[in-house]
């Protein structure tokens, strides 16, 4: 029976992880496993009334689950930072989820935001290093205050680590019948970061032979992929890049409304959230759309290996997204979050029967 460790969060989030839950265990029950839920309270409420963030013997009990399912963190009360910083990034190096898996499909029935494309055009997956790069949050001040100051922020990319990344993603490939990975890099400025990145690309493409390689500059990237979104499907690229292209992906499969991600430590526990974050300002309106949060658990499930299950929620995501609400935004869905979990989590069991 897997052990999930599920933390709500701030905002947004609770209203959205009560939704995943209700899939998750709608999946489960249709499917014929069992999980185990264990919340933690993790966020702003329990910083303010504490000052805890993430202890570390919370820390060590989540590294004991098969995987952790995260709302969101970020609250108008916390100066911005301090809970990223403390929790969600401390998270992703301590437990040392080293890809950030951040797939971006337009369901049928979504309207692209780039003209004259549809779901047919936008099918990829952005493959994140998530534990280095300019996120490690080295470098120094010098002559702080004054017109003299000099600030530097160093990004660290180790051999080790940067290629485990680009084999995660053509393994990736190999698993999902994928035919082609993409270094996304500025090798034209970065003459020592991508220096390494491209000789360890390289390298490691030259052991799949039946996935085609290829590279693009992030700058290029980012028109190719407005442009052309079709010529993506895996793109790998260190954490700053990544961060960035993945929330430009993110729109183009229809907002954060459905944008999902995966924090992934293949060998512990690996944790799943919806992209979009706490979205405070419309917290406890019911309007928020739960998708992307449902999409965390899509992940979780073929993550844990339950892939009947994860198909069966993906198929329920496009059919309510097909013929029950109207768009994806806040808003926007003409059905309040608790409607869109329970129909989605109705349709899972459909599915299973
Ligand atoms: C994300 C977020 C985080 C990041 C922030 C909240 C620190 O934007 O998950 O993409 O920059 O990684
Ligand atoms: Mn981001």
């Amino acid at each position: 029976m897997p052990q999930i460790a599920v933390i709500p969060g701030d905002g947004t989030g609770p209203e959205v992880i009560s939704e995943a839950v209700k899939v998750l265990k709608a999946a489960a029950d249709s499917f014929g496993f069992q999980v185990f839920l264990d919340y933690f309270d993790l966020g702003a409420d329990r910083y303010l009334e504490t000052g805890d963030l993430l202890p570390d013997s919370t820390l060590r009990e989540l590294s004991d689950f098969d995987s952790i399912l995260f709302g969101a963190i970020g609250d108008p009360r916390v100066r911005p930072g301090i809970l990223e910083s403390g929790i969600l990034l401390k998270m992703r190096f301590d437990l040392d989820l080293y890809i950030n898996l951040r797939p971006a499909k337009l369901y049928p029935g979504t309207p692209c935001p780039i003209v004259g494309k549809g779901h047919e055009h936008v099918d990829m997956v952005i493959v994140r290093e998530n534990t280095e790069g300019l996120y490690v949050g080295r470098g120094s001040f010098e002559n702080k205050g004054t017109r003299d100051e000099v600030a530097v922020q160093h990004s660290v990319n180790t051999y080790t680590g940067v290629e485990r990344c680009v084999r995660y993603a053509f393994d990736y490939a190999v698993r999902n019948g994928r035919k082609r990975v993409t270094f996304c890099g500025k090798t034209n400025v970065l003459n020592y970061a991508h220096d390494l990145w491209q000789r360890v690309f390289e390298s490691v493409a030259g052991n799949y032979p039946d996935i085609e390689s290829g590279y693009a500059h992030v700058d290029a990237l980012c028109m190719f992929l407005v442009k052309s979104p079709e010529i993506y499907d895996v793109v790998v690229t260190d954490n700053m890049f990544g961060d960035i292209v993945s929330d430009l992906a993110a729109i183009i499969q229809g907002g954060l409304g459905i944008a999902a991600g995966g924090n992934i430590n293949p060998l512990g526990a690996s944790m799943f959230e919806p992209v979009g974050g706490s979205a405070p300002e419309f917290s406890g309106h019911g309007t928020i759309n739960p998708l992307a949060a449902i999409g965390a658990v899509r992940m979780l499930l073929e993550h844990l290996e339950y892939k009947d299950a994860a198909d069966a929620v993906d198929r329920a995501i496009a059919k309510v997204i097909a013929q029950d609400i109207r768009g994806l935004g806040v808003n926007e869905m003409g059905r309040s979050t608790n409607e869109v979990g329970d129909l989605v989590a109705e349709e899972v069991t459909r599915q299973s029967i």
